[in-house]
C-alpha cells in the first residue's frame, strides 16, 4: 500500500500525499501551481480552454494525448507526464513552432482560447507528421473560439506541419528517454490510498485489488475517464467519497481481435479503440468520431458509456443492435449478459453491489448483413444525441428479412430495442411497402420525452424516418420513397 500520487508536471516530479478525491487538474494547476496559462471556460469539457497534454506509457512507448484539465481529477494522474502550455517555449523565450505558427497566421485575437488550441495542435504535431485537413479539424473539434472563425488556426496547423523543424527543438522529444525512465520508476503494483479528512481516494494496484476495494466499498464511485463524473463535481458540486480510479489499469485496456468479434476492456478509451473498430466495424467508428471532442475521446471509455446507464449514451444502441455482451466482475467471479438486459429501467442497471464492468464483447456484423448507425444532434460535432438509432439487417436469398435488430437511444428511459418494428419486418420482403407499413410500430415501442434537445414528436418521427433512410441505403432509392423521406425529415 502506498500513500501518495506521483507524476511529472512539465519537468518537475510531483508527489502528493494530501489530496481531495475530486481535486481537478485545472484547479491544481491554476490555484496551487499558478500555471495560469491553462484557462477555465466552461468547466464541463466543451470549450477546450483548459487543454493540456497527458503522457503515459503504453506497451513501453510514451504517448501524449490532449485532455480537458477541468474534468480530469488529479487522483487519476499517477505515473503520467502532465504538460502545460508554459512548457513549450524555450528558456530564452523563443516560441515553439506551433506557437509561432499561430502568431504568423493571426490565429489569436482576444487570446482566451489560444493556450487550449496550442495544446491541441501540439498534441497533433507530436502524433501526426503531415496531418490532412480532416485530421486537423478532428483534433480541434473540442476547442471553441468566438473570435477567429477558425480558418487562421487551421492555417497555422497546416503551416507548422509543412515546415516541421528538427525534433531536437521540441521539449518533449528532447526529454523522451528521460521521461520514460522516470515514469517507469513511478509505476508499481501497489494500491494507493489517500485520506483527506473523511474523504478517501483509492487507486487499486490491479484488477483483483479493484474487485476487493469494491467488495469492501460497494458504494464507492468508480472513475474511468471522468468525462461524466467530472461534471457531477464541477456542475452539480457533488461530494464523492470514496473515489476509486481505474484509468491506469492496463488489464482493463486490452482490445483483442477475435474470430467472431472484438473484446474491448472497460478502460479502453474511444481514441484507443478507434483504429480497430474502424477496421472491423466502420459504421460504428464513424459514430465514435462524433462523440465529444478529441480531448473527451482521449479520456472517455466505452465502459463508462455503458456503466453510466444513460438513455442517451451513443454506444449502447449500436452495441445492442450488434448483439454485444457485457462482462461484469466482482470478488465472486465474472458473469456475462446481453447488453440490452443490462439496462433495466431509467437509473437502474443489472449490476450487483461490488460489481464493475470488466469489458464488452462485440460480434462483427455478418459479411452479408447491413449495419448502420445514425446520430441525430443539433450540432454535428461535440453534441449529445437527441436520438441515436442503429439497424442490423440480414436478408435471406429471396430478399426477405431473415433477422433485424433495431436499437435506439433517446427514445425511452434506457437504450432499447424496437421489438414491435422488428416483428413487423421479420419474414417480409425488404421493400418499400414493408418498411412503410412497419414504421408506425415505433409508436408501440417508444414513448419518448420532450426536452430541450428535441420534442417527443420530433424524436418519434426521426425514428420512423431513419428506418426509411436505412431502407433507402440498403435497397436502392426509388424516387417515390425519396420524396416521402425528405418531406418528413
Ligand atoms: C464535452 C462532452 C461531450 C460528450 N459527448 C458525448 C457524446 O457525444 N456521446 C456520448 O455518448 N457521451 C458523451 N459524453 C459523455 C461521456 O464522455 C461518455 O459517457 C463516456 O463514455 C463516459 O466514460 P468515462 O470513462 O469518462 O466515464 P466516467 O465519467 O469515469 O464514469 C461514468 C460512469 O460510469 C461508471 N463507471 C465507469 N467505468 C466503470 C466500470 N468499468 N465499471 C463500473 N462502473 C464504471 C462511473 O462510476 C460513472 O457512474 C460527453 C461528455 C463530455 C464532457
Ligand atoms: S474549461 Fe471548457 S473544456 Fe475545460
Ligand atoms: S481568440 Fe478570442 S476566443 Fe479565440
Amino acid at each position: 500500500m502506498s500513500d501518495s500520487i506521483r507524476f511529472i508536471l512539465n519537468g518537475e516530479d510531483i508527489t502528493l500525499s494530501s489530496l481531495r478525491p475530486t481535486e481537478t487538474l485545472l484547479d491544481f494547476l491554476r490555484l496551487q501551481r499558478r500555471l495560469t496559462g491553462t484557462k477555465e471556460g466552461c468547466a464541463e469539457g466543451d470549450c477546450g480552454a483548459c487543454t493540456v497534454l497527458v503522457g503515459r506509457l503504453i506497451d513501453g512507448g510514451l504517448y501524449y494525448e490532449s485532455v480537458n484539465a477541468c474534468i480530469r481529477f488529479v487522483g487519476s494522474l499517477h505515473a503520467t507526464h502532465v504538460v502545460t502550455v508554459e512548457h513549450l517555449a524555450a528558456q530564452n523565450g523563443t516560441l515553439h513552432p506551433v506557437q509561432q505558427a499561430m502568431v504568423d497566421c493571426h490565429g489569436s485575437q482576444c487570446g482566451f482560447c489560444t493556450p487550449g488550441f496550442i495544446m491541441s495542435l501540439y498534441g497533433l504535431w507530436l502524433s501526426t507528421e503531415k496531418p490532412s485537413r480532416a485530421q486537423i479539424e478532428k483534433s480541434l473539434q473540442g476547442n471553441l473560439c468566438r473570435c477567429t472563425g477558425y480558418e487562421p488556426i487551421v492555417k497555422a496547423a497546416e503551416q507548422v506541419s509543412q515546415k516541421r523543424p528538427s525534433a531536437l527543438f521540441d521539449p518533449l522529444e528532447k526529454t523522451r528517454a528521460d521521461i520514460i525512465a522516470r515514469l517507469w520508476a513511478m509505476q508499481g503494483g501497489d494500491t494507493i490510498e489517500i485520506a483527506e479528512g473523511a474523504d478517501r481516494l483509492i487507486v487499486p494496484g490491479s484488477v483483483a485489488a479493484l474487485a476487493q476495494v469494491l467488495a469492501d466499498e460497494p458504494k464507492a464511485t468508480v472513475v474511468a475517464g471522468s468525462t461524466d463524473v467530472g461534471l457531477w463535481v464541477t456542475k452539480q458540486m457533488r461530494r464523492l467519497n470514496p473515489v476509486v480510479f481505474i484509468n491506469h489499469l492496463t488489464d482493463l485496456q486490452r482490445i483483442s481481435v477475435e474470430d467472431d468479434g472484438l473484446s474491448i476492456g472497460a478502460g479502453v478509451t474511444y481514441s484507443r479503440a478507434f483504429a480497430v473498430i474502424a477496421e472491423k466495424i466502420p459504421a460504428f467508428a464513424n459514430l465514435i468520431n462524433r462523440i465529444g471532442g478529441e480531448q473527451v475521446r482521449n479520456m472517455g471509455t466505452i465502459g463508462g458509456n455503458i456503466a453510466n446507464g444513460s438513455p442517451i449514451g451513443d454506444t449502447p444502441p449500436p452495441l445492442i443492435a450488434l448483439g454485444a455482451t457485457v462482462k461484469l466482475r466482482s470478488t465472486a467471479g465474472t458473469r456475462s449478459l446481453p447488453l440490452e438486459d443490462f439496462f433495466i429501467e431509467y437509473g437502474k442497471q443489472d449490476r450487483h453491489p461490488g460489481e464493475f464492468v470488466e469489458g464488452i464483447f462485440v460480434p462483427y456484423p455478418a459479411s452479408d448483413a447491413h449495419f448502420a448507425v445514425y446520430k441525430i444532434s443539433k450540432r454535428r460535432d461535440e453534441d449529445i444525441s437527441a436520438a441515436c438509432g442503429a439497424f442490423h439487417l440480414s436478408l435471406d436469398t429471396a430478399g426477405n428479412v431473415q433477422d433485424i435488430r433495431i436499437a435506439f437511444g433517446g427514445m425511452a428511459g434506457t437504450p432499447k430495442r424496437a421489438r414491435s418494428v422488428e416483428a413487423e419486418l421479420i419474414g417480409k420482403p425488404w421493400t418499400e411497402a414493408t418498411v412503410t407499413a412497419a414504421r408506425d410500430a415505433f409508436d408501440s415501442d417508444y414513448t419518448p420525452l420532450s426536452d430541450w434537445r428535441a420534442s417527443a414528436e420530433y424524436r418519434q418521427l426521426t425514428a420512423k424516418n431513419l428506418l426509411i433512410r436505412f431502407y433507402l441505403e440498403t435497397a436502392g432509392a426509388p424516387q417515390e420513397l425519396k420524396r416521402f423521406a425528405t418531406a418528413e425529415a
